[in-house]
């Protein structure tokens, strides 16, 4: 049987398979995005690139996958996946800046995503969890060799989260905010686009390019005012987030006066 995207739309539980194809040929002028290579099953799309850029492949090669059954998140943590309903994506990189603008670039190239596609306003947790109505809706690990980075992105596009209640009450989907289902490929394009010119912009134009890059991403920070909980391993700090320095590291007022800059962890509002 022939199940068009809008018969997926009218029977939410029924999943179509990525058009890969439909994204290859949106991408086949850009730097990321080539060579794309499409799994309907695969552990971690992130470990899988990893192992293909140390073979060598090229900067740009995306992996890509349906049903990620073994997704890696931020401080060793897992990242779950609704099969057939989110994307999950991971590019070999091989930046010649320093990498912590990748951070700065991918959460950007989200948010912006989001807005376009969707109309919904995003918010940015420090340092790259995009949120849409304070829940988070895409997570973004950025694992660096010697010689190349992977950047993993995980957004929550269908289906609902609504089974997991401790999830739930922190993350949901684009699909739940929104009231109805959304294409998964015209978000990927849009959003790997998005990250192409980011990517051409911080190789291409400097200091300029990188500063405008960082303002824009400060912005979007949800966090910088707030009262915050920051968690490192078992350490746990409180304070004001005050602000974030030109790379972007929080700049946190901690309880005792003492201003802390934080490169790693998570902060809790
Ligand atoms: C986080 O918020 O902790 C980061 C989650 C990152 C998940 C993505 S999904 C695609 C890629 N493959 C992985 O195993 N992880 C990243």
């Amino acid at each position: 049987m022939d199940e068009s995207f809008s018969d997926a739309e009218t029977h939410p539980s029924r999943t179509q398979a990525l058009d890969v194809e439909m994204l290859r040929t949106a991408l086949r002028d850009r730097r990321l995005g080539n060579p794309l290579m499409y799994f309907p099953a695969i552990g971690s799309t992130n470990s899988y690139a990893a192992d293909l850029a140390r073979e060598g492949a090229a900067e740009g090669t995306l992996v890509t996958t349906d049903d990620q059954q073994a997704g890696r998140g931020r401080i060793g943590r897992s990242w779950r996946s609704l099969p057939g309903q989110q994307l999950a994506l991971s590019l070999v990189l091989r930046p010649t800046f320093p990498p912590h603008f990748l951070v700065m670039a991918s959460a950007l190239a989200v948010a912006e995503t989001i807005e376009r596609v969707t109309g919904l306003a995003t918010g940015i947790k420090w340092p790259n969890d995009v949120q849409v109505d304070g829940r988070k809706v895409c997570g973004i690990l950025i694992e660096t060799s010697t010689d190349f980075a992977i950047l993993g992105i995980g957004l929550n596009v269908n289906g609902s989260l609504a089974d997991d209640a401790e999830l739930a009450t922190r993350a949901t989907t684009l699909a739940e905010a929104l009231g109805r289902s959304l294409s998964r490929e015209a978000l990927a394009v849009e959003l790997l686009q998005r990250l192409d010119d980011l990517y051409t912009l911080l190789l291409t134009r400097g200091e300029e390019g990188r500063r405008g890059l960082r303002d824009a991403w400060r912005q979007r920070l949800v966090t910088l005012g707030r009262r915050v909980s920051l968690l490192q391993g078992e350490q746990r700090v409180t304070g004001i987030a005050e602000d974030v320095d030109a790379d972007g590291v929080l700049l946190l007022r901690r309880d005792d006066g003492v201003l802390q800059p934080v490169t790693w962890g998570d902060v809790e509002s």
